[in-house]
């Protein structure tokens, strides 16, 4: 039997937003390797011989280090094993599979990436944010919070404090200082801002504020991490289209630690 690897994008949250192709593998998988952010439900999906590996952070304990996971998967694949890499959102974004991709392809082993819904996207949705809409906002740009920290790579904040929408990952530590520097690289203080935690499961909350008040808000609401920001005129959206109801869906455990 040849091995072969899959970066399959898990969606946002709930289970059932994974794609068709992301469950054919999952259910053909000898080998799943999950982070956090994974609905339960979806680990149920792998055959039942299948060995599940955590590889994400465990509060108190270090994460498997990226070229450990990237071993670990060669090594799998190698032996001939069906793997699939389960990640939440879409791989490709702030997800590492090109990391993972150029290792197995340095290994001369065969790999699929199959597509999933961002967060950045989908969460947004779920709180009845669309990105763009006609007549308010004809772009949007995505980036985490990390890039408002020292090791940040040099991003030009005014360039993100023009966009129509930015939609901010990993948003939580960082979120006073995200906003004060997109109002010093001249962001109107009053454009409508959301932060949306937990997004698409039974635990989404959201808190909508302006650029200047969120952070003050958040202190108050603590919204607990995974949240996503989205700055711009769609946020105000959600004053009329939050059409989710969180209630609606069964409340399951989901490994949510994060930032
Ligand atoms: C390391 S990034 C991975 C992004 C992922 N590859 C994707 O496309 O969604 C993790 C960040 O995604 C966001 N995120 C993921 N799932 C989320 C959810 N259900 N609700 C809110 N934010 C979420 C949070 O900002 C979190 O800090």
């Amino acid at each position: 039997m040849t091995g072969k690897a899959y970066l399959v994008g898990a969606g946002p949250g709930r289970a059932d937003l994974i794609t068709m192709r992301g469950l054919t593998v999952l259910r053909q998988a000898d080998a799943v390797l999950y982070d956090r952010l994974i609905a339960p439900e979806l680990l149920d999906e792998a055959p039942s011989h299948a060995e599940r590996i955590f590889v994400g952070k465990r509060p108190g304990h270090h994460a498997l280090r990226q070229e450990r996971i990237n071993e670990l998967m060669v090594r799998l694949v190698h032996n001939g094993l069906q793997v699939v890499r389960l990640k939440g959102g879409d791989p490709c974004v702030f997800g590492h599979a090109g990391e993972e991709a150029a290792a197995l392809a340095a290994a001369g082993l065969p790999y699929e990436i199959v597509p999933g819904v961002s967060s950045a996207i989908g969460v947004p949705a779920y709180a009845g944010v669309p990105l763009t809409q006609r007549g308010v906002a004809s772009a949007f740009a995505v980036v985490t919070a990390h890039e408002a920290s020292e090791t940040a790579s040099g991003i030009d904040w005014r360039a993100l404090a023009a966009m129509p929408t930015l939609v901010v990952l990993m948003a939580l530590t960082r979120l006073d200082v995200v906003c004060a520097k997109l109002i010093a690289a001249g962001r109107d203080p009053l454009t409508p801002a959301i932060l949306i935690s937990r997004g698409t499961t039974a635990q989404q909350r959201t808190l909508r504020a302006t650029l200047a008040t969120l952070p003050d808000a958040q202190q108050r609401a603590m919204l607990p991490p995974p949240a996503i920001l989205v700055v711009g005129d769609v946020a105000a959206l959600n004053d009329t289209l939050a059409w989710f109801d969180p209630a609606s869906m069964p409340a399951h455990h989901m490994f949510w630690e994060d930032e």
